[in-house]
């Protein structure tokens, strides 16, 4: 089957590896800095339930894209030819949008009705222009990609908006892929803020998860209630670059977004917080089978690779990342 999905802006190497995991052959066609084309074997309810896509669709059919009226009339003959709709379960009510560029545009009305007659015919679905509740089909073209796709929008997870300060849940979730989360982790995020991250993991299965953050006062009271209420997760207040409460080797997986001495004051010069970072992570990571994930400022990445190595972590995968369209690098690695 063939899906587009659109996510967050600047993601689309974390999301790549996020799919592989947990699609069955995936095979990308066309992708950009927030939407990605591609095939898989796995259905349509697994592709609509991924916690880190924004809008996912199921691909219906595609023409060569061009000037867009003769397009969507072609597109128009070709659900007729094929009978591209014959096997969607129909009888509700419906819309089509067409999204051209990341932009709603409109479609001159004669063209419009063609389409959406096509649609009425082999659906047995009422027109419901005005939207709300029902199935929507897309017609979408994106910069870069020579076709015109026409699909089927599937329900996808809707999230809240994050607190300020705090990492956006469908980020949280792909770090978390990216981590190669295991059922036996001991898990830790030593500067947890709003606990986004520790909320993610608890979402997957793991031993223990551990909130750690040296200003929990500050955050308690915003703390999401199924973080509080898990039975896997401990909160603790604690310094990362010590971290006087975790036991020496005790933790399987570090996922961790620190700051980045710009908007607080860190205490240190940012190399010696990273150094002092490194040595108390590495003190608690396991000896074999210790993980860690960082999420820094681009421009941090040679300060801190250089810590991991003086204490024997070696980054293995770095993803390239926008964060509110600041350069960020994700880098994942272990012992
Ligand atoms: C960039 S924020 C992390 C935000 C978090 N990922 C979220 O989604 O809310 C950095 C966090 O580190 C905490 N922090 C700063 N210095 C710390 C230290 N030495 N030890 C532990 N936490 C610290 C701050 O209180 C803040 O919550």
């Amino acid at each position: 089957m063939r899906y587009y999905v659109q996510f967050g802006a600047g993601f689309g190497s974390l999301v790549a590896t996020a799919l592989r995991a947990d699609l069955e052959e995936v095979r990308t066609t066309f992708e950009d800095d927030s939407a990605m084309l591609f095939e898989s074997s796995s259905p349509p309810d697994v592709v609509s339930g991924l916690s880190y896509v924004k809008n996912a669709f199921r691909v219906l059919g595609e023409v060569p894209r061009g000037e867009l009226p003769a397009a969507i009339r072609k597109l128009t003959k070709v659900i007729r030819d094929r009978g591209l709709l014959r096997q969607v379960r129909g009888g509700g009510v419906f819309r089509t949008m067409t999204n051209i560029d990341g932009a709603l545009v409109g479609v001159p009305p004669q063209v419009r009705t063609r389409l959406e007659t096509a649609i009425v015919e082999q659906t047995r679905s009422k027109l419901n222009a005005r939207g709300g509740t029902g199935d929507e089909y897309w017609v979408i073209g994106r910069r870069g990609l020579d076709l015109l796709v026409f699909c089927q929008r599937l329900t996808t997870v809707r999230h809240r908006a994050p607190a300020r300060g705090s990492l956006r849940p469908d980020l949280c979730a792909l770090l978390v892929k990216a981590s190669e989360p295991r059922l036996d982790d001991v898990f830790l995020d030593p500067f947890a803020g709003s606990g986004a991250l520790v909320s993610a993991r608890i979402k997957l299965p793991c031993r223990r998860a551990i909130y750690s953050d040296l200003r929990l006062t500050e955050h308690r009271a915003s703390l999401p209630p199924p973080l509080l209420k898990s039975r896997k997760a401990e909160i603790r207040q604690d310094d990362a670059t010590v971290l006087d409460s975790v036991d020496d080797h005790s933790i399987t997986s570090i996922v961790t977004d620190p700051p980045w001495g710009e908007h607080e004051d860190i205490g240190l010069p940012f190399e010696q917080f990273a150094r002092k970072m490194l040595l108390s992570f590495d003190r608690v990571l396991h000896p074999s089978r210790g993980r860690l994930l960082m999420l820094v400022a681009r421009r941090l990445v040679p300060v801190v690779a250089r810590q991991w190595d003086s204490v024997g972590l070696t980054p293995r995968t770095t993803h390239e990342i926008l964060l509110n369209g600041h350069p960020a690098t994700v880098l994942v690695g272990g012992r």
